[in-house]
This record gives structure tokens, sequence and C-alpha cells, in this order.
């Protein structure tokens, strides 16, 4: 068995987080950030600002074919859903620059990490949720450790896919069994050392196991219980979630427990709310995976 656990140490020396993605995220946190900064930053790479052009655009927004430049696309997003684009776009340049051998793995870690924080906001809307937009951030990053773990241990990927399919683990337990560790662990670990937020560190570390969750267990379930909705509704990554329903996850109790809309709704409603939600917008998703 590799001892990934060491080679992790490693890694943290070969891998560094961009400056730029660090600087949004303790921007989101701490919101101090301005509009002529990130507006700055966006015209400063002609590839971004078309990309933030299109996006703005799109019928997701309601904006279409009226926003002209990288600065009234700023004013009109906010800062908040601004800083949320800059981490999508820089994040996606990142994953597609890895190991082009797994290129296809990759494109799929991707398109789960976009859905699961576009619906992770869907949610924070239908629910009334005050996660100020972090559940979007939260949810680009929290399978951060399965990057790592594709780009890295590439070897290691096919075996834990193998023993979910084959002995109905799930991939936390087949990770640990081939590994020592879990793409949860791995994940938390590097945003340590990159001095990410804490609340996004805890997303990483907890989706799996949400009543873990001392930072901000509200966020931590909001992602996980988006995660289990992309699962079963077509932007899932195999983590065997198609198996049980958002209520038999420990994420749910904490939703209930503390969100009315969703101690009042039942669970297949929420579902079917999501689907539609992420059908309407198909167009964005597309755009942005
Ligand atoms: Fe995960
Ligand atoms: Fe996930």
């Amino acid at each position: 068995m590799r001892d990934i656990r060491t080679e992790i140490e490693r890694i943290n020396e070969v891998v560094s987080f961009p400056t730029i993605v660090a600087e949004i995220l303790h921007a989101i946190s701490s919101e101090r950030v301005t509009i002529p900064k990130i507006a700055h930053l966006i015209e400063t790479d002609a590839a971004m600002t078309t990309k933030i052009l299109r996006v703005v655009n799109s019928p997701f927004y309601g904006l279409r074919g009226t926003v002209k430049s990288a600065a009234d696309a700023v004013k009109m997003l906010g800062l908040d859903e601004t800083g949320r684009f800059l981490l999508a776009y820089h994040m996606k340049s990142r994953v597609f620059a890895m190991n082009p051998q797994q290129s296809r793995r990759l494109k799929k870690m991707w398109e789960h990490s976009v859905s699961t924080a576009t619906v992770a906001r869907f949610l924070a809307v239908r629910a009334n949720v005050q996660t100020a937009g972090k559940e979007y951030t939260a949810g680009v990053l929290h399978e951060m450790g399965k990057l790592v773990l594709i780009q890295y241990f590439p070897d290691t990927v096919p075996v834990v896919e193998q023993m979910i399919a084959d002995l109905a683990m799930t991939d936390i337990e087949a990770e640990n069994q081939i590994a020592a560790i879990s793409h949860a662990e791995i994940g938390s670990e590097l945003g340590e050392k990159w001095g990410l937020p804490p609340e996004f560190t805890e997303v990483m570390r907890c989706h799996h196991a949400a009543k873990t969750a001392e930072v901000n267990p509200l966020l931590v379930s909001i992602v996980r219980c988006a995660d289990i909705l992309c699962e079963q509704l077509g932007h899932g990554i195999g983590e065997r979630s198609t198996e049980f329903s958002i209520q038999e996850d420990e994420s749910f109790d904490i939703l209930q427990q503390t969100i009315p809309y969703f101690g009042e709704t039942d669970p297949a409603e929420i579902k079917a709310a999501i689907a539609a939600d992420l059908e309407a917008n198909a167009e964005y998703l597309k755009l942005i995976a």
C-alpha cells in the first residue's frame, strides 16, 4: 500500500494554491474587496473578460445582451457573485491543466463540483438560508481531495471505484482501505496548509459526516445535501449517494432542526424542485462547467 499520507506532505510543496484564488476566498469571507480591484483583475485577462460577459449575459441572470464591459459585469453581479465566478474560473483552468491522461475523470469531477455549488445556491435561495453565498464557494471546493487523488495518485482511483461497485463500500471506506487516508482528509489538510478560511476547509473535511462540523455545520449541511442531490440528478461521481435519499444523511437532520423549509417540506418535493431548477438553468451550467 502506498503511504499517501506521507506523500501529501510533498504534494503541498508542488501544488501551490493560486494566490489570487486564496485572496478571493478571504475577500468573500471577510467582505473586504472593492469593485475597481476586482474589475481591474478581470480586465487584465482577455479570456476571463470574454467569459464573464458570456456568463453575465446568459439567461441565468436575466440580463441577456445588455452588459458590455467587465466593470459593468462586476456592478451587475455584485462582489460576492463576481468572486464566486472568479473562483470557478481559476479552479477550472487549474483542473484542466492537471494530469491530461485523467482528463475524463477530471472533467466529470469538475462538472460535479460546479453542479454541487449551483444546487447549494438553489437550496439556500429556496430555504432562505443565510450562508451569504459561501455555499457556492464551498460547493466548488468540496471534492478538492478527490482532484488531488486523481492527479497525483491516479492508480488508486480505479481500485477505489471497483471496491465501491463490487463491495458496496462508500468512497471514504474504500479510500481509507487503499490509501489509509480519505479525500475528505486530503482536501482539508491541503486547505489548512494553503491558509483557506476554516469554514471552507471544514466543508472539505466534514461533507461526508456533517455532524462532526463545528465551525459552520449549516454550510457543511447545505453543501452535503446539494452533493447528494447532484448524485441523484445525473451530476454525480459515483459516491454511492444514489442509493439513499437526502433525509437518511446526517446533514438533513441539521437542516431540519435549524431551517424551517427543510422541516416543513417533503424531501421528495425538495428533490423535484431542485431538478426543475437544474433544468431551467441547464444553459448556465453548461457555460460554467
Ligand atoms: Fe466527497
Ligand atoms: Fe461530492
